[in-house]
C-alpha cells in the first residue's frame, strides 16, 4: 500500500513515520510513504504558496494552484485514488474508517497550514474530509501521521502476528484487558494468579471479564452496544451453525446493529459492504429492509424464506465448533514444515502476489493467508477473510487429490482456534466435494442455505 502526503513540512512526516513498526514496514516494502513538498509546485520566485483571503479576515490561506499541481503530480489518470484532506471540519476518524482505508492500494493525504486551503481546489480534488478529533492543531501533518499509523498496521504483513490486529481495543465493542510482564511482583502488586496458571480457557475467560468491567466503567457507551449485540448473539445461537457467520462477526467486532424487531435483526459489517439479516423464528416471512440499504452492498439473507427470489447465490454454512486443535494426521510437520506427504505451509507474503493474481484470487479480502508448497513449490492458498470466513482456497489443478487442501484447512483452523476464533466457511450449495472436504476435517454443515445478493440486482 502506498501513502503519499502532500505537505509544507515533508521532514516532519518522514521523521515521524520512518521509525519502529511503520519504519520496518517501509524498509521491507510492505508499504511506502512518500512525503511531497507542496512548495515545490509554487510558481512564485520566492516559492510562496499562501496569500490573503478574499473578504478579509485574519491569517493567510494556501492557494489553489500549487496544491492542485502537487495533487496532479502524484495522481495519474489510471490511478484515480482517494484524496483525504485532514481538517478539524472532517468526519471523525475511527477504527472502522481505518479498516475501510486499509483496503485501498493508494492514498493521498493533503495537509493544510495557515488558515486552510482555497475551497476551489478542495471541491475539485478531495474525496474525503477527515478529522482526528474536536481540537485544532497547527497543521494537518500530525493528524495525517496518526491516520497513516492506524491504517498501515491493518495492512497484511505490517504486524507480524496479524491476528493480533483483530483482537485489540475497539474490536468487538470492548476495550482491551489489562496486561502484565515481569517481574511477578512490582511495588507489592502481584500479577493476577490466573495468568500464571497456564490454563488458556481460564485466561481467556478472565480477560473477557476484565474487558467487560473496564469497558463498562470507562466507556459505558461502547458497553451498551456490546450488551445489545450479545443478546442478539444469544438469539442467533438457537440455530448456531446456520448463524455462525453472524455470531462470529459479532464476537470479532466486525458487525454492528442496524435494526431489530421481534421478527429478527439486520447487522452491518464494519466496512459497510455487507448487510446480514436473520429471522428469530424460522417461519417468519416478515422482512426488515434497512432504511439505509446501500445499493452496492451485498445482502446476506439467513432465512428459509428468501425475499430476493431465485437469482441469488446459495450457500450452506460450515462451522468447526470444537475447541481443541485438529490433528495434523501427517499432512505436514509442526509449524508447517515439510512432512512425508511433501507438503509444507508458509505465511503468504508479497512474493506470492503474482501467483495469487494468476489464480484469480483477491488479496484485498485476505487478513491472514497461508500458501502450501508441494515439494517446495508454492501450489495452493487459503485465507481468513475480512468477514471472518475461511475462503479463497485454491489448489493448482495438476496437484489436486494430494490432500493439500485438507492440510491448508487444518493449518488455518488451528491458527484460528489458538486465537479463540470459531472457523466457519460459506460452502456453495452445489459444490458437494467442497462440503465433503470440510465435513471430513470436522466441520458441521448447516441443513438450510443462506443466500447472498446485491440488492441492485434483486430488488
Ligand atoms: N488539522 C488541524 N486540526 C486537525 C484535526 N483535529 N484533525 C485533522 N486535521 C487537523
Amino acid at each position: 500500500m502506498n501513502f503519499t502526503i502532500l505537505t509544507l513540512f515533508p521532514e516532519m512526516v518522514n521523521a515521524g513515520l520512518h521509525e519502529s513498526i511503520i519504519g520496518r514496514a517501509i524498509e521491507n516494502q510492505t508499504i511506502s510513504v512518500n512525503a511531497v513538498n507542496i512548495r515545490d509546485f509554487s510558481e512564485d520566485k520566492h516559492k510562496r504558496v499562501d496569500d490573503y483571503t478574499y473578504g478579509g479576515g485574519a491569517g493567510m490561506l494556501m492557494q489553489a494552484e500549487p496544491v492542485y499541481r502537487a495533487i496532479q503530480s502524484v495522481r495519474t489518470e489510471q490511478k484515480k485514488c482517494r484524496v483525504i484532506y485532514v481538517t478539524p471540519q472532517g468526519l471523525p476518524f475511527h477504527q472502522r474508517m481505518a479498516q475501510d482505508f486499509a483496503k485501498e492500494e493508494e492514498l493521498i493525504f493533503l495537509c493544510g497550514h495557515y488558515e486552510g486551503i482555497d475551497e476551489r481546489v478542495l471541491e475539485e480534488c478531495v474525496t474525503d474530509y477527515v478529522s482526528i478529533g474536536d481540537y485544532v492543531l497547527t497543521g494537518g501533518e500530525l493528524a495525517a501521521m496518526v491516520m497513516i499509523d492506524a491504517i498501515a498496521r491493518l495492512v497484511p504483513g505490517v504486524l507480524h502476528n496479524e491476528i493480533s490486529a483483530e483482537t485489540e481495543s475497539f474490536q468487538g465493542d470492548l476495550l482491551e484487558y489489562p496486561q502484565y510482564s515481569r517481574p511477578r511482583v512490582w511495588h507489592d502488586r502481584e500479577v493476577p494468579q490466573v495468568l500464571l496458571s497456564g490454563n488458556t480457557r481460564d485466561i481467556r475467560a478472565w480477560r473477557l471479564e476484565q474487558s467487560m468491567k473496564r469497558t463498562k466503567s470507562r466507556r459505558p457507551d461502547l458497553y451498551e452496544k456490546y450488551e445489545k449485540l450479545q443478546e442478539i448473539s444469544k438469539k442467533l445461537s438457537r440455530k448456531k451453525i446456520y448463524h455462525m457467520d453472524m455470531i462470529e462477526g459479532i464476537s470479532r467486532g466486525y458487525l454492528s446493529l442496524v435494526e431489530e424487531d421481534e421478527s429478527g435483526c439486520v447487522l452491518i459489517s464494519s466496512d459497510e459492504r455487507y448487510y446480514y439479516h436473520a429471522c428469530y423464528e424460522p417461519q417468519t416471512e416478515t422482512f426488515i429492509v434497512p432504511k439505509t440499504l446501500d445499493k452496492n452492498a451485498i445482502f446476506v439473507e439467513h432465512s428459509t424464506y428468501c425475499a430476493f427470489g431465485e437469482d441469488c447465490k446459495e450457500y450452506l454454512i460450515g462451522a468447526l465448533t470444537r475447541r481443541e486443535k485438529l490433528p495434523i494426521r501427517g499432512l505436514y510437520c509442526e509449524d508447517g514444515k515439510k512432512g512425508s506427504a511433501g507438503i509444507s505451509i508458509v505465511p503468504y507474503e508479497k512474493a506470492h502476489e503474482a501467483l495469487i493474481a494468476k489464480w484469480g484470487l483477491n488479496p484485498g479480502d485476505m487478513t491472514l493467508a497461508f500458501v502450501a508448497c508441494y515439494q517446495d513449490i508454492p501450489s495452493a492458498v487459503i485465507a481468513l477473510q475480512r468477514d471472518g470466513s475461511i475462503g479463497q482456497l485454491y489448489v493448482e489443478p495438476s496437484l489436486r487429490r494430494k490432500h493439500i487442501a485438507m492440510a491448508l484447512v487444518t493449518y488455518l483452523c488451528n491458527k484460528m482456534l489458538e486465537n479463540g476464533q470459531v472457523p466457519f466457511v460459506y460452502l456453495p450449495k452445489e459444490q458437494s466435494d467442497m462440503q465433503e472436504l470440510y465435513k471430513k476435517t470436522g466441520f458441521y454443515v448447516s441443513a438450510d442455505s443462506i443466500c447472498m445478493i446485491q440488492p441492485q440486482e434483486g430488488l
